[in-house]
């Protein structure tokens, strides 16, 4: 690669950032699509965000950031033009101005999508494991697509509570429930799920499953981990040996990836799928 005074810059901020894959999948599709590009980790102390954030706007040739942990919830207040209103983690500049997205709603959206095609989330019922930052991308891919029923799961129960009004009165959709975290929720409930998502970070390192899994009623019923490394997380293990079908955060990463890459360069990378997959499992 051959860096010269016309090569765009790109990069991802976060605190820490050394786990990141971002560049790997990126600086793969620059050199794919031929474009003269870098992209770049930055590792930032949250009380230095501003000042970061405010020097890359004075870059003319810095094109494009991801905000991941723990700034997505607060790059927001630095930008000219949200373009999506929930947590962003992708922002273009041009032209002077920053613009804000969220691509995990695609992400999420495309790893079900990828993995099980004929799986529908309309009028469905869906348990989300969680109430953090990851869980609003998740909600939100998952009421664009209008399902039956909603059930907020979450340790603390007041961060579960703040997501189902926040969501309640955006979205206008009114089933969604709340229930605190126990491991044998699903024995407690009368619904069986069609979808089950774990957006917390319990599995990362290989903690036991928040929940136990009955047996599953449903030949279409999918468990999803948000967690994508180790990518059989004992959750997902659980839910197969009950006759799930399971997904892992992979795709999703690739996807929300991908999605960023076409804001940020009108390119579309979906052919690099398989290289940008095959690459990213030999760091596991
Ligand atoms: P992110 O932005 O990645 O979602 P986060 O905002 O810190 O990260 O949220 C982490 C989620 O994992 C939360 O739902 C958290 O539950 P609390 O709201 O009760 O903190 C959940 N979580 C983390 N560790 C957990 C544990 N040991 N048991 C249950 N839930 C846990």
């Amino acid at each position: 690669m051959i860096i010269s005074g016309k090569t765009k810059i790109f990069g991802v901020v976060g605190y820490p950032i050394t786990h990141t894959l971002s560049p790997l999948i990126h600086n793969t599709l620059f050199k794919e699509f031929k474009i003269d590009a870098i992209y770049l980790p930055f590792e930032v102390l949250p009380e230095n965000f501003e000042k970061f954030f405010y020097g890359l706007k004075s870059i003319n040739n810095f094109t494009g950031l991801n905000v991941t942990l723990p700034f997505k919830n607060v790059v927001a207040k630095y930008l000219n033009k949200k373009i999506e209103h929930l947590l962003i983690n992708t922002v273009l500049f041009k032209n002077g101005l920053s613009y804000g997205y969220n691509t995990d709603i695609y992400g999420f959206k495309m790893g079900l999508i990828k993995n099980y095609p004929e799986f529908k989330i309309k009028n469905s019922n869906v348990l989300i494991i969680g109430a953090g930052g990851a869980s609003y991308a998740v909600l939100c891919a998952i009421l664009n697509e209008k399902p039956k029923k909603i059930v907020i799961t979450n340790r603390t129960i007041e961060k579960a509570e703040e997501l189902k009004n926040y969501f309640c009165k955006s979205q206008k959709f009114k089933n969604i429930d709340v229930m605190p975290l126990k491991s044998d929720i699903l024995f407690k409930v009368d619904i069986d799920f069609d979808l089950i998502v774990n957006t917390t970070s319990v599995g990362l390192k290989n903690e036991k499953s928040l929940i136990e899994f009955k047996k599953c009623n449903s030949k279409q019923a999918i468990v999803y981990d948000l967690i994508y490394n180790p990518p059989l997380t004992d959750f997902l293990k659980q839910a197969k040996k009950k006759g799930y079908k399971i997904i892992n955060g992979l795709d999703m990463l690739i996807f929300q990836a991908f999605k960023a890459f076409s804001i940020w360069t009108d390119k579309d990378p979906s052919k690099f799928y398989e290289k940008i997959s095959h690459y990213l499992l030999k760091c596991f």
